[in-house]
């Protein structure tokens, strides 16, 4: 027999935390990351498992309502995990997320939490993201009711997004309030002309069946690219992308990718053009972005020139100066800062990024952008003073685990009189803040809301070389 599993009652929900999880407190002062419940609740939970020390848990019952609750818009709501902060309301969902990253400056930069500035809320708080991936499954995710029937379910083909925490299942989607409608009609037709014609779908566990993945992408000035991922080799592969060329006509590029490794990554793979046009164009304020199949773009193109324009603001850039643009994905920050200042130079670990950010700067007419592959840790020293100018202002925007402590040690010596920090995991650049204060004095920070609905959290920090 199992052991039962431990409750806690009255607790009280007093915060978001990663993941989509809330945080708890329990009337003797315990906490506990919850599942299922929104800060301002008072719950009854069950603990399911601990980690770190940490407990987590799901909630079992609810004993008062938070009155920031909302009805979530979304009938996957449940089960998808997606857009876990639907049922917060928006305004709440921010002031949440600017008290995390003042929280993190607080106590991990060990700075004045009141230099963070008023979060940039989005104006859209759907719809919003131009590029989805779905995936075709085998193994669609059961509802609990199904799974406590009596009925034996056959039909178990599924296209949506994958259950988080169960990587061979599947949660059917009918509608996603994250992109365009457009996007739903070509997933959806996609389904049944598989369902008619028998197509078989993917087999996580034993890496076979023909459809595989969907990507998505589109620009706000509606331009459509369509990436259809297969699983193995098939005559019926032609036949699937004339259908689908021909029903949606206003899908300006069309791909295809025949992935037969155990893995989803397409990095490593062909992406073989269809028809149409090999990309789509899309604008970043005054610049223009070409993005292909294969192409790393932020995925909500309104808010990232809001995330630029921030940058910018703190960067103060003069027409004299030299900009270093760390971790410039496809350089979209390089190109766009690059008529306010003399020079820049991007570095980047990807080259099929960096090869993007050259055809942008011919797409733009932008001759004063350089652009390195390489990882930032090897690549940029202090040798990089003679060879491209002292930098005036340096823009860093690392990913989630922040920067090599190599990295912080060479910008220190490198020393910049400004360094832009742009993060999407406010804790480690409270971190790496925090180490940076050796000569650095943190003038101000932004919150950035990217990603409403769910707990991403992105800000923009002003750092200032000390006297
Ligand atoms: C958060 S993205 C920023 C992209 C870009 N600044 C933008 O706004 O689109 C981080 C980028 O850093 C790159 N990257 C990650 N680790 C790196 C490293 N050690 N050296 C160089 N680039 C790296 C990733 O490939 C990715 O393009």
């Amino acid at each position: 027999m199992g052991r039962r599993k431990k409750t806690l009652e009255q607790v009280e929900v007093i915060d978001i935390a990663d993941k989509g999880h809330s945080i708890g407190r329990t009337p003797e002062g315990e906490i506990i990351l919850i599942d299922g419940a929104v800060p301002g609740d008072n719950v009854d939970t069950i603990i399911l498992r601990k980690k770190k020390g940490l407990k987590f848990g799901k909630v079992l019952k609810i004993n008062t309502y938070s009155d920031y609750r909302t009805n979530p818009f979304c009938d996957h709501f449940d089960q998808c995990g997606g857009c876990k902060w639907q049922n917060l309301n928006y305004s709440k969902q921010a002031e949440l997320k600017e008290n995390a990253v003042r929280a993190a400056m607080r106590r991990i930069a060990d700075d004045d939490e009141n230099k963070v500035e008023p979060i940039l809320k989005a104006e859209q708080t759907s719809y919003y993201r131009n590029k989805l991936e779905y995936a075709f499954s085998n193994k669609r995710w059961l509802t609990e009711e199904e799974i406590q029937s009596d009925k034996t379910i056959e039909a178990r083909n599924a296209v949506g997004f994958h259950r988080a925490g169960a990587f061979d299942k599947v949660v059917e989607i009918e509608k996603c309030h994250l992109q365009e409608n457009l996007s739903n009609e070509i997933r959806n037709h996609l389904r049944y002309l598989a369902l008619e014609k028998n197509y078989s779908f993917y087999d996580i566990r034993n890496n076979h069946g023909l459809l595989r993945n969907l990507t998505i992408r589109n620009t706000t000035t509606n331009q459509w690219m369509v990436t259809v991922v297969f699983g193995e080799k098939s005559e019926d592969i032609e036949d699937i992308m004339a259908n689908l060329s021909a029903r949606f006509q206003n899908v300006k590029s069309w791909h295809y990718i025949i992935n037969e490794k155990q893995n989803d990554s397409i990095h490593d793979q062909e992406a073989l053009h269809y028809s149409g046009e090999r990309g789509i164009i899309e604008n970043l304020g005054h610049i223009q972005c070409h993005i292909g199949p294969k192409s790393f773009f932020q995925t909500n193109s309104t808010q990232a020139v809001n995330l630029y324009q921030t940058a910018l603001e703190y960067a103060d850039l003069k027409k004299e100066d030299v900009l270093y643009d760390l971790y410039t994905g496809t350089g979209t920050i390089a190109l766009f800062a690059s008529k306010s200042c003399m020079s820049v130079v991007g570095i980047e670990q990807i080259q099929e990024a960096i090869d993007d950010a050259n055809n942008n700067s011919i797409l733009n007419n932008i001759s004063n952008c350089q652009f390195l592959v390489g990882d930032v840790k090897d690549t940029l020293s202090i040798n990089f003073k003679s060879r491209y100018g002292s930098p005036d202002v340096l823009i860093t925007d690392p990913p989630r685990a922040g920067m090599h402590t190599d990295v912080i040690n060479t910008l220190l010596d490198l020393a910049s009189p400004k360094i832009v920090y742009i993060s999407c995991n406010p804790s480690t650049q409270a971190r790496d803040i925090k180490l940076l204060k050796e000569k650095y004095e943190l003038v101000k920070c932004k919150p950035v809301d990217m990603f409403p609905q769910t707990s991403h959290i992105e800000s923009v920090a002003l750092l200032h070389l000390k006297p």
